[in-house]
Formats: C-alpha cells, structure tokens, sequence
C-alpha cells in the first residue's frame, strides 16, 4: 500500500473525511483539555479499564466533519510495552480505515507527551501496512492512503524531520520483509548479490563481488564448502557506504546469507524445512541497513559484507566430517553440515577484518534453534565481547522495539568446541547451542576488535496471525536498531 505521510497544524474543527484517531492514555496526557474528543477519549479509557475486549471506541462525531473518529485506549494490550502499544494502536487504526474503505486516516497528537508517540505512530502505520504480494492477484494489492499527522503550530517543522526520518526507515524494513519472504527458489546467492549490486549503485557505494571461483582464489573456504551441493553458485560481497571520514570502516555489518537451508547432507526433518527460506535474513537485514543509512545520509563509513550459499545436498555436497582450513589458520571438522551458517559468517568475519581493517563488527544471523528455545520469538539473542557496546545496542533495540537479551560467551564452554582430528568443530552439542555457535564466531574475531553477534533465529519471522503490528512472515528485525545504532555512532 502506498502511504503518504502529511504534517499538518491540528485544528479538529476544521479537519474532514476519513478517519481521526485520539489515543487515550492513562492521565489522557494525550490530548487537550479543551478538545472536543476529550469524551470520547475518557470513555475510551474507562471501557480499557473495565474491561479487556474494547479496542476502540468510535463515532461520528456530531461538531466534527470526519467520517469517523475513535479512540484508542493505550493500556488495553497491557502485555506490551507502552511503545509498542502505541505502534500496535496505529496499526490497527489502519486496519479499521482499511476495512471501511477510507482514503485518509489522521492522528491527533497536539500535546507535547503525544508528540513523543510520532516516531512510533509512523512506525505502526508503515510497518504495520506492510503485505507480502508478489505471490497474490491484484485486487488483493492494496491502494493508497493518505496519512496525516496533525501536530502543534510550534511543533510541525520538528515534526515534518522526524516522520520522513521515520518513513525512510521503515521504507527500507519493508525491503528487506520483501526479500527475505521471497521463496528460495526465487533468489540464489547470486540473486542476494544483484539486489545488493542495485542497492549500492543507486546509492554510489563500492560493491565487490566474489563469485564461486573467486571464493576458492582467495581461500573462503567456508562459503565455498556450504554452497558446492548446490547448482546456484556461492558468492561473498560487500557494500561499502563512505558517508564518513578516514578509509576504514566505523561499523562492519555481516549478515548470513543462506538463500535456502535444507541442512545439507545432514537434511532436517520436512515439517519446518520451507521456513528456511528466511535463512538469508541476517542478509536481508544488512542489505536494508546499507539502504536506510545511504538514504538518511549519515555521515559514518558503513562496511556491509554478505557471505551467501544455498545449503544442499548433491553428489558434490561437503560432507560431516570434511575438515576446513581457514585462512586465519583455524581449522574445522564439520560435524554438521546443517551447522553452515557460523561456516560461511567465519569467512565474513575474516574478509571484514584482513581486506576492510574494520576493528567494530556485528553479525547478523538466524543461527541456532537454540536461541529460539532459550529466548523465544521476541528476543534477540546478543553475544558480545564489548560490554559498552552491549549497552548501546540494547538501548537502541528498546527505543525501537526491537528488544534483545544477552547470552553469555563462557570460556567454561570453549572445551564443547574441541574437534579431535582439527582445532575446533562446528557444533559444541545439545547443550548451550546458542553460546557454543557464539564461541565458535569469536575464534574469527581478532585481538582488540569489538564485536556483537546477533542471533534473529527467533525473531526475523514468525507464522500464524498478526502479531501486535507485524503481519506473519519476515519481520525486517535489525533494520531499525542498527540504523538507529549508526546514526548514534
Ligand atoms: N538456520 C538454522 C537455524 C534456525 C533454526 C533458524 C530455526 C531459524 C529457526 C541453522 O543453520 C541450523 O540449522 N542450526 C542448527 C545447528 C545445530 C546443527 C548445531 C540448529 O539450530 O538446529
Ligand atoms: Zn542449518
Ligand atoms: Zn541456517
């Protein structure tokens, strides 16, 4: 759906058609004293309060020229944070315009404290819009809407800055849902690199590209043992954005980029397999971050690097217990081939760090089944060797509604690792599997480099019906606490 986001000067007397949206918070803090929805807004409240079924209260509104106006309760889904209240309000305002049809929606945020809820109105609007269509006819494709944001005269320039900071944003965690929810099939490794490829010329970033042959030249082993079974050829790129002083990077972003995971010769079992066409998400969301940061013009070297394989089996597939020499002198006996993407992340780490001298590093992956049983669906797994840097990427996670929860990297758990025929092997066993995948990543990571690994298995998308203001299927995770981690840098 095309969204046009509008800054105007609040005068509900004077707005009309479509629909207006107030938000009733605790105090009603969100809306004036005076305002001719105040009622509503109080009534609104005080059904929340009684009971939890009410999401809304709406009418028509006898002094105003709307054709709706509803109230929104904001302590209703008290299961989520205040933030994400807001974000799923506006999502759902959405949802009533949608369903009767109405061109415009407008939200009423004159006073100062609904001011603060902007950022997350446009959040809940843009993201909560999103659709995967490609696959669907188009009468299923949804129109325009017109979305404006009426504000205090002294506020709209403030205001004007914000939303179409906010829009760029959530353009790009929109992107990356597309790609990332786009079947395997549809997009190899190779396919991954030309949507990059297209990204970094229309943003005037250096794009390098490794093919297969490439790979084997410079002793990526990793990305070219994960993705020899299959007949869509391995790649590794990076996207360089130079927004910064200096030549070397202020953040390496590397995002793993299996385009499809079968497991390989160690084949999962059938009943989940078609959800590892997410498997590239970690990619998907570095890809979109390169975007967000070009598009918002920050001034930072960004370093985004992609190692990306398709993760089958074949005649020619790598093979559990294959021993991989690393060109930083590890060496791995693969214990299992479905453990492939800290293989191909190990090669992503290496090139950030010998050819782009980044010495700031954070990887992106949907790792391990393990984070997802540790932390679930609505944590981000982070594994870190920089506890400032822990710490700024929470609080940015938390202003953005992307939360994350720590995993320790014990050394305790350095011995799971220890291969008999080579220095290390790629799975540590059934316990702690999270932090063993997060140990065997930090034996790529040099003396005196700051890094974070982020395990999205559990959160870069998920199946059944509408979660808050997310639609089921990729989430665009990380888009918008990296972006907002850079822009912080
Ligand atoms: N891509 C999977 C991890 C995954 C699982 C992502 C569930 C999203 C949802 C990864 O490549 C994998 O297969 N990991 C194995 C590792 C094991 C063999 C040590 C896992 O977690 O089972
Ligand atoms: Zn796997
Ligand atoms: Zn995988």
């Amino acid at each position: 759906m095309e969204l046009n986001f509008n800054v105007s000067v609040a005068d509900v007397t004077k707005g009309k058609g479509g629909l207006l949206v107030v938000f009733a918070d605790d105090g009603l803090k969100m809306i004036e004293r005076r305002c001719v929805c105040r009622p509503m807004a109080e009534k609104a409240l005080a059904d929340a309060k009684d009971s939890k079924v009410v999401e809304y209260v709406y009418a028509a509104h006898k002094d105003l020229k709307y054709e709706y106006v509803v109230a929104m309760p904001l302590r209703l889904e008290a299961f989520q944070s205040a933030d994400d209240q807001i974000r799923t309000a506006a999502a759902k305002a959405m949802d009533f315009a949608r369903k009767r049809n109405l061109g415009k929606v407008s939200f009423l945020l004159e006073t100062k404290k609904a001011l603060e809820a902007l950022d997350k109105v446009v959040e809940g609007v843009a993201i909560g819009a999103y659709l995967y269509t490609e696959y669907k006819d188009q009468s299923f494709a949804l129109k325009e809407m017109a979305v404006e944001l009426l504000v205090a005269k002294d506020q709209a320039a403030t205001a004007r800055k914000l939303v179409a900071q906010r829009e760029t944003v959530c353009k790009a965690v929109n992107a990356s849902r597309d790609i990332i929810n786009r079947p395997g099939s549809d997009l190899t490794p190779e396919g991954i690199a030309a949507h990059a490829k297209k990204l970094a010329n229309k943003y005037k970033m250096q794009f390098t590209l490794l093919k297969d042959a490439d790979l084997v030249k410079g002793g990526f082993v990793g990305v070219h043992a994960v993705g020899v079974g299959s007949v869509n050829p391995p790649v590794m790129f990076a996207m360089y954005y130079q927004g910064g002083r200096g030549s070397t990077p202020d953040i390496a972003l590397v995002g793993k980029g299996i385009s499809f995971d079968t497991g390989g010769i160690d084949l999962k079992p059938f009943d989940h397999m078609w959800e590892m066409k997410t498997d590239m998400a970690g990619a998907g969301a570095v890809i979109h971050v390169m975007q967000a940061v070009a598009e918002l013009g920050l001034k930072k070297n960004v370093l985004a690097i992609i190692p990306s394989a398709e993760n089958r089996p074949d005649a020619k597939a790598y093979l559990p217990g294959d021993v991989l020499r690393y060109k930083n002198g590890v060496t791995v006996e693969v214990h299992s081939t479905d453990a492939e993407g800290r293989l191909v992340l190990a090669d992503g780490l290496i090139w950030a760090q010998e050819k782009f001298k980044a010495t700031r590093i954070l990887d992106v992956a949907t790792l391990t089944g393990a984070c997802v049983r540790a932390l679930g669906a609505q944590f981000t797994g982070l594994m870190c060797n920089d506890p400032a840097l822990a710490k700024k990427l929470t609080d940015c996670g938390a202003k953005r509604g992307e939360k994350f929860w720590p995993l320790p990297l014990p050394v305790e758990y350095e011995e799971m690792l220890l291969s008999s025929v080579a220095k290390v092997k790629n799975i540590g066993g059934a316990l702690a599997g999270a932090s063993t995948a997060g140990l065997f990543l930090q034996r790529f990571i040099g003396e005196g480099v700051s890094w974070a690994h982020l395990d999205i298995a559990g959160t870069a998308s998920y199946e059944g019906r509408q979660r808050y203001y997310l639609q089921p299927g990729a989430t665009g995770v990380m888009v918008r606490t990296l972006t907002e981690f850079i822009a912080g840098l």
